[in-house]
Order: structure tokens, then sequence, then C-alpha cells
């Protein structure tokens, strides 16, 4: 199993900020990434999810410029992004590729404060990128409490995690849910988030690690999520629910309707938006029982949630593949697995696991089995365990 050993990564992005940009980079700030144990698409949708912040993310190493140029390095990818920040518009340049998240965060920061100075920042991940693990919200966090602190706004959590959600949503253009942004810049320790995300409300539940061990299972199919379906989704709920608006009754989002008012809509939505509509309703009823389970330590109900979300998000909502279908039924055919589900938006990048304490190593060799026999390629595994907040180091 590949365990990549974070402790380096800080010195690591000091060291590199030194070469590049010489003297000391002023601070250094983390952001974790997260899994979402149940509540799969509907946070967009006004539902409820419950997203834990992993012990991996995200690290920046930040100086303020006062010549209002942006400078950004990343330890894994080699684009060099070096531009003006009167450069900056309203909308993402796809020239600046990774560069877009924290230039998206710090456009909003200086919309919300009106100040110009630029910014020279080194990132390193212990985090696979673009694969379901919400690197993108991590450096947008990592940005926003980068730029609270060295400004001194002094924002609060929420702020923060709305304006990384503002640089995701308005900037880059992904029509996502404010779950990851949420996830990583209010994580506690030893907790998940119950995210009531109409609120948007929250409560932080106890998840006992040593009552269950949470292994990720990377399928290595890319995802890009702008270029995916995920737009298309938001699409169809917001028509589904316009149309339960119309024909059956006024509530504020999709998830507030149950499954007699999809009856009641019959004829009047398409099999497809039904199907996209009883993915949103029947996943509200897994998260209530999968919190319930998860208050009192029974994590056979919340695997079993986990088995039926997964369902449902690939035969209702269309957003699993083959990789992550045979990925999940692999784990779920193995000895001491309480269930199995994709993470993230899903169309590629990893899946979970929930195993018994002990079992994720023997999980593991015996799902990366049958992975290769099948794809005949290496699927990656990590146990991941309940990650702190975001903050300096
Ligand atoms: C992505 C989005 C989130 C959420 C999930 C699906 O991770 O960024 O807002 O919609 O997909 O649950």
């Amino acid at each position: 199993m590949n365990r990549t050993a974070s402790h380096g990564l800080p010195d690591a992005i000091r060291e590199r900020f030194r070469r590049e940009f010489g003297g000391n980079a002023s601070r250094c700030f983390f952001a974790p990434g997260r899994i979402n144990l149940v509540g799969a698409h509907l946070d967009y949708n006004g539902g409820d999810v419950l997203p834990m912040a992993v012990d991996r993310g995200l690290y920046v190493a930040v100086r303020l410029r006062n010549d209002g140029r942006i400078r950004l390095r990343s330890l894994a990818v080699d684009r060099q992004i070096d531009i003006d920040g009167t450069d900056v518009g309203q909308r993402a340049n796809h020239e600046w590729g990774w560069g877009n998240y924290p230039i998206g965060v710090w456009q909003g920061m200086r919309t919300r404060i009106g100040r110009e100075d630029g910014f020279e920042m080194v990132v390193g991940a212990d985090l696979p990128m673009a694969s379901g693990l919400s690197s993108s919200a991590a450096i947008e966090v990592a940005t926003a409490i980068a730029l609270d602190a060295l400004y001194g706004t002094k924002l609060e959590r929420q702020q923060i995690a709305l304006l990384a959600h503002r640089a995701e949503n308005g900037f880059v253009g992904l029509r996502c849910g404010i779950m990851d942004q949420f996830a990583s810049a209010l994580a506690k320790p030893g907790h998940v988030l119950w995210l009531h995300c109409a609120g948007p409300r929250f409560e932080h539940v106890p998840f006992d690690p040593s009552a269950c061990e949470v292994l990720v299972m990377d399928t290595k199919k890319p995802r890009h999520l702008s270029r995916t379906g995920f737009n298309d989704r938001v699409a169809q709920c917001a028509t589904a629910h316009e149309t339960l608006r119309a024909h059956v009754r006024d509530l504020p989002h999709l998830a507030d309707y149950n499954l007699a008012d999809l009856k009641a809509a019959h004829g009047a939505m398409d099999e497809v938006l039904m199907r996209r509509a009883r993915h949103v309703v029947t996943e509200m009823g897994r998260i209530a029982t999968g919190v319930a389970a998860l208050r009192v330590g029974d994590y056979q109900t919340l695997g079993r949630q986990l088995d039926a979300s997964h369902r449902s998000t690939s035969v209702d909502y269309e957003v699993s593949c083959d990789e992550l279908d045979v990925i999940t039924d692999a784990a779920r055919a193995c000895d001491g697995v309480f269930g199995a589900r994709l993470t993230g938006a899903g169309f590629g990048g990893c899946a979970i696991a929930l195993c018994r304490p002990l079992f994720a190593t023997a999980v593991a060799e015996q799902v990366g089995k049958v992975f290769r026999e099948r794809f005949r390629v290496e699927a990656g595994f990590d146990v991941l365990r309940v990650g702190g907040g975001a903050g300096e180091i």
C-alpha cells in the first residue's frame, strides 16, 4: 500500500520557495482533502452530506508581493504561473491550469477587501490530484486561510469556506455545491461533518478510527469534473425541481421532496429526470440512517448505506463507471468490509471501503488482484485516517 510520508512536505515546499523566489516564505499552511461517507450529489440539491476530512491534503508556502504579481509553483506539476494581478478577470483562464484555483480565491479576496497586493506561493500535496478526494477544495481553502492570515482579515471559517467555494463555482465554473470547501475548512479532529447544505448549518459527529478503517481505492481512471457530466447533472436536477414545483408542490430544494411527490409527478417528467430525482430523494433517507448509525457506533448499518448509495449513484444518477463498479463490488466480496461506494463526484477517480480494523491490507490485496485481472491496471490503495482541520503549520 502506498503510504506517502507527508512530514517532509512542509520542508520541501519551504526549500523550493527559497530556490524559486529567494528568502524565506513568510508563512506555511495546510488544508485537508476529504472523503464523503454518504450524501452523494446532495449538496447542490439543498440536502445533507457527511464528509470526513482526511489526514492528507495540501501544503502551501506563501508570501505577499507589493508589485501586484502572482507567481505560483507546484512540487508536482511543471507548469509555472507568473502573471500580473491586473490580468485576472472574473473568469478562469485555461492557460493558468491548476493556478486558477488559488487565483480565483485571490480574486474573491481582492473584490472583498479591495487590496491589490500579489503573492507568491509553492504548493505540495500528499493527496492524489483530481481523483475525488477534493484536492481542488484543499488548494482553495489553503490559499484562503493563507491570504486571510497575511492580509489580517480574520474571516470566520465559514466565510473562508464560502470564499473558496465561490472561487470554484464562479471563477473556475464548476457548478459544485459547498461540501468540499466546508469539509476542508471546518473539519474537527476525530469527527465527520454533518452538513445541512441548505442552511448552511453543521454539526460534528464523532468517528471512531479504532472501530472502522477507511480504505481508499484509486481506479486511476482520470476524471476532469468540468469536462464530465457534472454540470449536466446539476442542470437536470434543477429541471426536475422546477417540474416538481410546477406540478406537485413548491418546496425550496429538490432534496426536500419524497417518493410520493415523485409518483405524483409521473407523466410530467421524463424517465431520466425521474431517476436523477429518485437518487436525490432516496439518498436523503440513507444519510439520516447513516448519521443515526454513526452516533451509536454501528458501522455495519453505516456500511449498508454506502452500498445502497453506490447502487443509486450508479443506476439512477449514472455517475459511476465500470472501474468504480468493479472495485466496489470486489471490496464488498471481501471479509471485514462494512460497505463501499464511489467518493466525490464519480466518473472515475477513487472509491472508499469501510473496513473492520486490521482488515484493510488484506482487502486491498484481494481487490487489487481482481482489478488487475479485469483492467490490467494497478489500482492504488491507502488507509486514510480522520484528519484535523486546516491551519497554519
Ligand atoms: C464534487 C463536488 C461536490 C459534490 C460532490 C458529489 O466533489 O465538488 O460539491 O457535489 O462532487 O457529492
